[in-house]
């Protein structure tokens, strides 16, 4: 089941910054870009490196590992559906956010 989890204010990243957030012993990456929140895990679906220290190019992450580009959005491997990250919804309400989420996570 899915539920909403509030990210406190200040973990959400301003326009061109990231931030890491610990949910239940997971760590996700926060993205701003342009003003648009994007949320994946913080590793690799290819060997696990941390992504939230990834090369943004416009709205895809660039893993600094090997270089395997993920579009933000989707979590898809760029070009590709073999490969994906996991990404979360975002929500943005009366200037609060949240991300929507197993519960279990939670
Ligand atoms: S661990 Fe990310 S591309 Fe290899």
């Amino acid at each position: 089941m899915m539920g909403r989890f509030e990210i406190p204010a200040e973990k959400v990243p301003a326009v061109g910054a990231r931030s890491l957030l610990n949910i239940a012993g997971r760590s996700l990456a926060l993205f701003n870009v342009d003003g648009q929140l994007y949320v994946i895990n913080d590793a690799c679906p290819h060997q696990g490196a941390s992504l939230l220290g990834g090369h943004l190019e416009g709205r895809s992450i660039r893993c600094c590992a090997h270089g395997l580009r993920f579009d933000l959005a989707s979590g898809y491997l760029l070009n590709s559906t073999l490969l994906k990250v996991e990404s979360y919804p975002v929500h943005e309400v009366d200037g609060r956010v949240f991300i929507v989420i197993e519960e279990s996570l939670i």
